[in-house]
C-alpha cells in the first residue's frame, strides 16, 4: 500500500480546505490557509503542554500554495460516530459513551487547569463575542439586541471574571472527541475554564432531537461531576456552577447564520424561529435560577406542533 496515498474525507466545516485520511488510515491530511497554519501552531503547542490531541507529524506548503498539515490518527470512531453506532433503534446515549466523554473532558480540564493563562482586559468580552458570534446574531435578530439581553450577559460575564482563562477549543463535542483524545482545533482560542467541556452533552439538545441521541439527566449529571471533581482538585472551584453562563453563550453560537436569506425556505425559517425560542427561553430560565436547563427545551417537533397551533411566543 502506498502510505502517501491519501483519501478524501470531507471539505472543512466553516473553512476552506478538506481533510483526507492515509491509505493505513494511521495519518489525517488536512488543507487550508493561513488558519490552517495558525491551528497547527496552536496544536502543537498545546501538545507540548500535555493536552489530548494528535500529534502533528508533517507540515507545509503544497504545490498550489495550499497549507498542509499531517497528524497522527487518534483512532476510527468519534464518540459521535460510536454514539450512533449504539443507538439500537432507541434514542438513549449508552452509558459507555457518556462515561467515556467525561474520561475525555478530564483528561482536557486537567491540562487547561494545569496552564493557566493570564487575562487581559476586554478577554473574556472577546471571549463572549467570538464563541456567541455575537455580531452575527445581533445583525440577524436586531430585536434580540436589547438591553435585557446585554443585561443578563453582562451579569454571567461579571460571575465569569472569577474563573481562569484556558487555552480552548471552542467547538467542542462528541464529533470532535475520541477516547485517545481531542482533534480539529481550528476555532481554537482563549476560554474561561470548563466552556470546552461542561456544555458537551448539553448541546445535543439544541440540535432539537435531529442528532438521533439524547443523554439522560443521569448521564447529564454524572458527567459534570467528574468534572467538578477535577477542577476542585485543581483550582478548588467546582466548575459546573459556570454552566449556566456557558449555555448563554452556546445558544447565541446555535443563531449564527441561521436566518434564511429567503422567507419562504419554510424549513430554515422553522429551524431559526427554534434556536430563538431556544436562546430566550434560555435567557429566562438564567434570569430566574442563574442557570439553564435543557431538559426543559422543547424538541423541535414539539416546537413545531406549537408554532403551527398559533401558540408559540
Ligand atoms: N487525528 C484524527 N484522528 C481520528 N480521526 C480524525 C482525525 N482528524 C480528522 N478525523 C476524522 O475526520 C473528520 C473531519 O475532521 P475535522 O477536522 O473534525 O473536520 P471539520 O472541521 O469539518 O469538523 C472527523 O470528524 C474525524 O472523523
Ligand atoms: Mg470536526
Amino acid at each position: 500500500m502506498d502510505e502517501n496515498t491519501w483519501r478524501f474525507v470531507k471539505k472543512r466545516t466553516a473553512a476552506d480546505g478538506a481533510v483526507y485520511v492515509s491509505a493505513d488510515r494511521t495519518r489525517f491530511r488536512r488543507t487550508g490557509g493561513a488558519e490552517l497554519q495558525a491551528e497547527a501552531e496552536f496544536q502543537r503547542r498545546i501538545a507540548d503542554l500535555d493536552y489530548p490531541v494528535p500529534h502533528i507529524l508533517e507540515e507545509g506548503f503544497t504545490d498550489d500554495g495550499d497549507y498542509y498539515v499531517v497528524e497522527e490518527s487518534l483512532g476510527d470512531q468519534t464518540l459521535h460516530d460510536r454514539a450512533v453506532a449504539s443507538l439500537n433503534g432507541g434514542r438513549a446515549l449508552a452509558d459507555d459513551v457518556t462515561d467515556t466523554a467525561a474520561q475525555v473532558a478530564a483528561r482536557l480540564l486537567r491540562a487547561q487547569a494545569a496552564h493557566l493563562v493570564q487575562p487581559m482586559p476586554g478577554t473574556l468580552r472577546q471571549w463572549l463575542d467570538s464563541a456567541g458570534f455575537t455580531q452575527n446574531v445581533f445583525q440577524e435578530n436586531p430585536d434580540l439586541d436589547n438591553t435585557r439581553t446585554h443585561a443578563v450577559l453582562d451579569h454571567a460575564l461579571d460571575l465569569l471574571a472569577a474563573v481562569p482563562l484556558v487555552r480552548g477549543h471552542l467547538d467542542y463535542g462528541l464529533p470532535n472527541v475520541l477516547p485517545a483524545g481531542v482533534i480539529d482545533w481550528q476555532h481554537h482560542g482563549l476560554v474561561p475554564l470548563g466552556y470546552d467541556v461542561l456544555p458537551a452533552l448539553e448541546i445535543i439538545a439544541f440540535k432539537g432531537g435531529n442528532k438521533g441521541y439524547t443523554a439522560s439527566p443521569g448521564q447529564r449529571r454524572r458527567y459534570l461531576a467528574v468534572l467538578d471533581d477535577v477542577s476542585l482538585n485543581t483550582t478548588g472551584q467546582p466548575v459546573s456552577q459556570n454552566l449556566g453562563g456557558y449555555l448563554l453563550v452556546k445558544a447565541l453560537f446555535f443563531l449564527v447564520l441561521m436566518r434564511p436569506d429567503d422567507p419562504s425556505h419554510a424549513d430554515k425559517h422553522l429551524k431559526w424561529q427554534y434556536r430563538r425560542h431556544l436562546f430566550t427561553k434560555g435567557l429566562e430560565q438564567y434570569e430566574r435560577t442563574g442557570t439553564v436547563d435543557t431538559a426543559l427545551f422543547p424538541s423541535l417537533e414539539e416546537f413545531a406542533a406549537g408554532h403551527s397551533a398559533g401558540n408559540h411566543p
